[in-house]
């Protein structure tokens, strides 16, 4: 590791010696902690997305309708042949499931892991054990423990591998469970300066739900996969308590038409609806988000009155192993405005109550353009969807648990 005279020399040339201001009064681990991470970060790059923050990330590229099958609208026969292929392709132990569980949750504002969020279905139970109640019903119905993963971050890996600890692994056997972490990246100010979420601290966030494909390889899941055989890899929000990975009918239409990725999709519920479609970027498969896509654009319609980008992504999206190892580094980063708390060049505390702070991520949907094959099968939204992000309103606690109920029948 570069000592104290060279990472100066080096923050100096980025004009972010700042971040050395109380040195002195850190103890000997919080130093050699805070030039480590210091020595980690790739100043160049933050430089660059700070220069180009206000460029938009998808001028310029030309977007096309992307085709799809509904799923209700396949007759009888084709169902039983996907739905059959599914079953023997899960009962070889061919799939696994990956729940994103990196990120802040910053909306629902709860101190925790968000899979770790009590939802108030009859009885209580996590989120998490929400899922595992899935991944259970697959075990009972077709003898085979799918193998999941759960992709944390730094700021909530302890905690979410803690609560696992605590609730017994669900009673899934802990073999069959595994973290991996993502990567970060720093958080900027509005100058385009580093800050410290304390004194002996750089402030660093998870780098996106498409840290995910990266983080697979480094962590030597990819590898993994690979030696236990596995062949496909559903990916999933963690926030979705109707999460339906393990879908027999769309893992074998998958496997059956030869597709390297498959995506399940809602129809939008008015052109406006504030999600990402479906879509082709440049000839190549993709996700435009609502911010992104004009408003003609977003009420176009085909000859039967239905419109042409119907199709919301709602994170929800198996992978061919052979696709994921292809997926190289480089996706776009997108940025935020966010609040953040930090320690200001002064040493104060700068309590938040507006936004301001840069966050970049990657998105796990730019990974897509690497597909050569993808399916979008489009799903009915109540079976499938029941988001919880904020605290009250809209894709709630409150409407997620009406959608759960709903779905199983429950009062
Ligand atoms: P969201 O974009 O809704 O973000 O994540 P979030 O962090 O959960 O919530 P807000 O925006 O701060 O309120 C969609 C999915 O991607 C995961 C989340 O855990 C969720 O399952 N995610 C997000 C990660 O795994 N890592 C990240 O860096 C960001």
């Amino acid at each position: 590791m570069r000592g104290y005279n060279e990472i100066y020399e080096l923050l100096k040339s980025y004009n972010q010696e700042h971040l050395l201001n109380f040195y002195d009064e850190l103890s000997d681990t919080e130093k050699h902690s805070l030039l480590e991470q210091i020595e980690s970060i790739d100043f160049e790059l933050m430089k660059k997305l700070y220069n180009t923050r206000n460029e938009h990330v998808d001028a310029n590229k030309e977007i096309k309708s992307f085709p799809y099958v509904v799923a209700d609208e396949l007759s009888f026969d084709e169902k039983k042949k996907y739905i059959n292929a599914g079953i023997e392709i899960i009962k070889a132990g061919k799939v696994a499931v990956c729940q994103l569980a990196g990120g802040q949750g910053t909306r629902l504002g709860f101190d925790g892991p968000k899979g770790t969020y009590i939802v108030n279905v009859t009885p209580p139970k996590s989120i998490f054990e929400i899922f595992a109640d899935k991944i259970k019903k697959t075990y009972s119905d077709y003898g085979v423990k799918v193998k999941w993963y759960i992709m944390t971050s730094n700021a909530n890996d302890e905690a979410t591998k803690k609560f696992f600890k605590e609730n017994n692994y669900f009673e899934y056997g802990e073999e069959n469970i595994s973290f991996f972490k993502q990567s970060e990246l720093p958080l900027l100010d509005a100058e385009g300066d580093l800050i410290l979420s304390d004194k002996g601290k750089v402030f660093m966030a998870a780098n996106g739900n498409g840290g995910v494909y990266e983080a697979l390889k480094s962590n030597g899941i990819l590898d993994e996969l690979d030696r236990l055989k596995i062949e496909y890899l559903g990916i999933g929000n963690v926030d979705n308590i109707l999460l339906d990975i393990l879908d027999p009918l769309y893992i074998g239409m998958m496997a059956n038409g030869g597709y390297d990725l498959a995506l399940k999709t809602i129809p939008k519920t008015s052109p406006n609806e504030k999600v990402g479609v479906v879509c082709k970027i440049d000839n190549k498969p993709g996700v435009v988000e609502y911010t992104e896509i004009s408003e003609e654009m977003a009420n176009m319609r085909d000859e039967n009155g239905k419109l042409i980008y119907n199709e919301a992504y709602y994170g929800i999206a198996v992978f061919a192993t052979e696709l994921l190892k292809k997926i190289e580094k480089g996706l776009t980063y997108h940025i935020a405005f966010k609040k953040n708390s930090y320690i200001d060049k002064g040493g104060r505390y700068m309590a938040a109550d507006t936004p301001n702070t840069y966050k970049f991520e990657m998105f796990i949907f730019d990974g897509f353009s690497f597909s050569e094959n993808m399916l979008d099968l489009s799903v009915k939204r109540e079976e499938n969807f029941a988001p919880i992000k904020n605290k009250v309103g809209e894709d709630s606690p409150e409407t997620a648990i009406k959608l759960y109920n709903d779905f199983y029948c429950l009062d």
